[in-house]
């Protein structure tokens, strides 16, 4: 009864003309309509109109992609959490993060889940590169959607490397030395890079900002810009790969699913 008029309520909400006037095509009952939800919409258009079944299942791609993107979206609220508490000055970076641990409640969780989720991005964004290689769907014509993610992964690991420096510890502090005097080994412009990433020559305030600047806005905005390509490209290359030693289908059913994976060419 409750499910019912939840469900009547929708309905009347759907059939409202502020929603039409945003959702335009609605859900629709015909194949038509439902694409047409998909592609009017600026978030769903990214996505495939149609996906082959099986292509949802665990085992077609471990899921790998989309939990590399849900440790993503988690380190961005959490991250946004952290700006709350942080200041990326020189003496106060520091007491922020005791602060983070002994005064703010749930302080030390906040900070552990950005941490932990972080690890697991790297870990999660390799563990997807294999699979992405171990069934060949780097090949053509996903080769070009193998570059974005190879800049994907650089913005991952850039990401995690500039984090590295923000608590302005012991730790953070030579780390971020060992590996930016690394940079200047680059053959002509290295001292030129290693100026660049620093804002000078020596791992300080300049340093901190600059990496502040890089952990907070530009690599995050980099992600998402890549990541929207990402989707759209698998979307243009005509969804997830089928790998071709595949065991044959069980039902005819099964088959004609297949064979129906052409895009859905909506007349504009
Ligand atoms: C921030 C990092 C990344 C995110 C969020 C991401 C997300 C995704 C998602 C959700 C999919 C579709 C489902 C799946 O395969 O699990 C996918 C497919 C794909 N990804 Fe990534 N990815 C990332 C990094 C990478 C990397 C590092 C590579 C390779 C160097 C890569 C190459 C590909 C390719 C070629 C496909 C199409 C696979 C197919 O057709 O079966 N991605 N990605």
């Amino acid at each position: 009864m409750q499910l019912q008029k939840q469900a009547s309520r929708l309905d009347k909400l759907m059939a409202s003309r502020l929603w039409k006037s945003i959702f335009r095509s609605g859900r629709g009952a015909s194949t038509l309509h439902r694409s047409m939800a998909i592609q009017q919409n600026v978030f769903l258009h990214i996505l495939p109109t149609k996906v082959r079944r099986r292509m949802l299942n665990f085992d077609a791609t471990w899921y790998l992609g989309t939990l590399t993107l849900g440790t993503f979206l988690l380190l961005v609220i959490t991250g946004i959490l952290l700006m709350f508490y942080y200041h990326p000055s020189v003496p106060q970076a520091y007491a922020d993060m005791k602060d983070l641990r002994y005064v703010v409640s749930s302080g030390l969780f906040l900070r552990n889940l950005h941490r932990w989720s972080a690890h697991a991005m790297v870990l999660l964004a390799f563990a997807h590169m294999f699979r992405v290689f171990y069934r060949g769907a780097y090949r053509p014509p996903r080769e070009f959607n193998w570059v974005v993610g190879v800049i994907l992964l650089l913005v991952t690991l850039l990401l995690s490397y500039t984090g590295y420096l923000l608590p302005w510890d012991q730790l953070a502090f030579w780390a971020i030395t060992v590996g930016s005097n690394i940079s200047s080994a680059v053959p002509v412009v290295g001292h030129k890079i290693h100026f660049l990433l620093l804002g000078g020559n020596l791992v300080n305030a300049n340093a901190l900002l600059r990496f502040y600047v890089l952990h907070t806005v530009i690599l995050p905005l980099a992600a998402v810009l890549f990541i929207a390509v990402h989707f759209w490209r698998i979307r243009k290359d005509g969804g997830l790969y089928v790998q071709q030693s595949e065991p044959a289908r069980e039902t005819a059913e099964e088959a004609r699913a297949d064979e129906n994976t052409q895009q859905v060419v909506v007349k504009q």
